[in-house]
């Protein structure tokens, strides 16, 4: 009898780390909790690797490389939203370790990096669009592939169209019409900067060009992805919006982990929305696409300076709408550089320089594109 698989997840008391603490105990004969790390809160759990702390702290960062390249260790599931999530991705991948990645982020920054540390073992996606994706490819010759179409619930602010997106509270912002999940993914969400952030990670995941990859409104948030081949065919996949899903799909892989959520009932899913994405009230999908186009660090920069700018408007310190715009500010700013690893961490480190010293000497909060 094969042992369960040993899993260790970076950010346990998350949204995500604690669907997956879900998904590992109601798997206890394929799945085991090898190590944890917790941030400020208690996952209340036990396993042989315990790491509490910030990332970033070396005590934190010297016990998680010692987790992550345990040689018992099988499985690392990266859930610690932003950069800091992107050396303990390499260590593990660099170890030998199968990675589940829900931090878009890492892609986005140092996606190239990342996928070739994966090399062809590849990395299993958690994010429910590129499960969908994903999922839709297995089986499947990439040269057949034409676009990949990433669905996106709109945010909370999409359908309110005559809304002054200047006025919006934080609390108006974090409160996702579908989904529950971190501060930082939900804002990101409102923005819609996490479709640009997806589409980006899309393009690393599954090497499919940016201009075939589009993003579609689709507000039930049913059809998590499609996929479209090059004889007119298109894949769907279709779930409730549950996260253990995506999970599930990748902590079990190759297997699928019986009944991880209820089935949608097709009888429900009458009035399936699709609309085409507004890029004059949203830019973000479009200033993401460029950051990548252009290279030389720029989603490095787009990731920082968003992630900054997201946590300046959740202490007041910008208004909603100075989000993207001060990602534009710094992407126009930034003189460029390369795409070493070292030359990616400066462009992140520029970025953040960038934005607080924007945040501090602009009395508007905002900085000006
Ligand atoms: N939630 C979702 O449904 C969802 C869906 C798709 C993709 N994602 C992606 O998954 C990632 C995690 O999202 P989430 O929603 O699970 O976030 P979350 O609920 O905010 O949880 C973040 C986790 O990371 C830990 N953490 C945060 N900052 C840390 C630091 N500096 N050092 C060490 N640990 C730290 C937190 O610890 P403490 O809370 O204990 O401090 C917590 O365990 C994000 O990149 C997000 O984009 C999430």
């Amino acid at each position: 009898m094969t042992r369960p698989v040993n899993v260790a997840i970076l950010g346990a008391t998350g949204s995500i780390g604690q669907q997956a603490l879900d998904v590992i105990d109601r798997n206890p004969s394929r799945l085991r909790l090898f190590g944890l790390t917790e941030g400020r809160r208690s996952a209340r759990r036990t396993a042989d690797h315990m790491i509490q702390g910030q990332a970033g702290d070396s005590d934190f960062d010297a016990r998680v490389e010692a987790m992550v390249t345990d040689p018992r260790c099988d499985l690392v599931l990266v859930a610690i939203p932003g950069a800091r999530a992107l050396a303990p991705t390499l260590l593990a991948l660099k170890a030998g370790k199968e990675v589940a990645l829900a931090t878009k982020e890492v892609l986005v920054m140092a996606g190239a990096l990342v996928m070739k540390a994966a090399g062809e073992r590849g990395l299993r996606p958690v994010d429910s669009e590129h499960s969908a994706i994903w999922q839709c490819l297995w089986g499947e010759r990439s040269e057949h592939v034409r676009r990949l179409i990433i669905t996106a619930s709109g945010g909370p602010f999409w359908a309110h169209p005559d809304l002054d997106l200047d006025q919006v509270t934080v609390d108006q912002a974090l409160n996702h019409p579908r989904w529950s999940m971190g501060p930082k993914v939900t804002i990101d969400s409102a923005t819609l900067m996490n479709k640009g952030l997806e589409v980006i990670e899309a393009h690393h995941l599954f090497g499919i060009a940016l201009d075939h990859i589009s993003v579609s409104i689709h507000p039930q948030s049913v059809v998590h992805s499609v996929v479209e081949f090059i004889d007119g065919s298109m894949k769907a996949q279709i779930g409730r919006p549950d996260m253990r899903l995506p999970i599930a799909v990748a902590l079990g892989y190759p297997e699928r982990l019986p009944d991880a959520v209820p089935p949608a009932q097709l009888e429900e899913l009458s009035g399936l929305e699709f609309h085409a994405l507004d890029e004059s009230r949203f830019p973000s999908v479009r200033l993401a696409r460029q950051a990548a186009v252009a290279g030389q660090g720029r989603p490095a920069v787009l990731n920082a300076a968003n992630e900054e700018a997201v946590n300046a408007f959740l202490v007041g310190a910008i208004p909603f709408s100075g989000i993207v715009q001060t990602v534009e500010a710094a992407l126009n700013a930034y003189p460029g550089g390369g795409e070493s690893l070292p030359e990616i961490l400066e462009a992140d480190r520029w970025a953040r320089e960038f934005v607080k010293a924007g945040v501090r000497g602009a009395p508007s909060g905002r900085l000006k594109a």
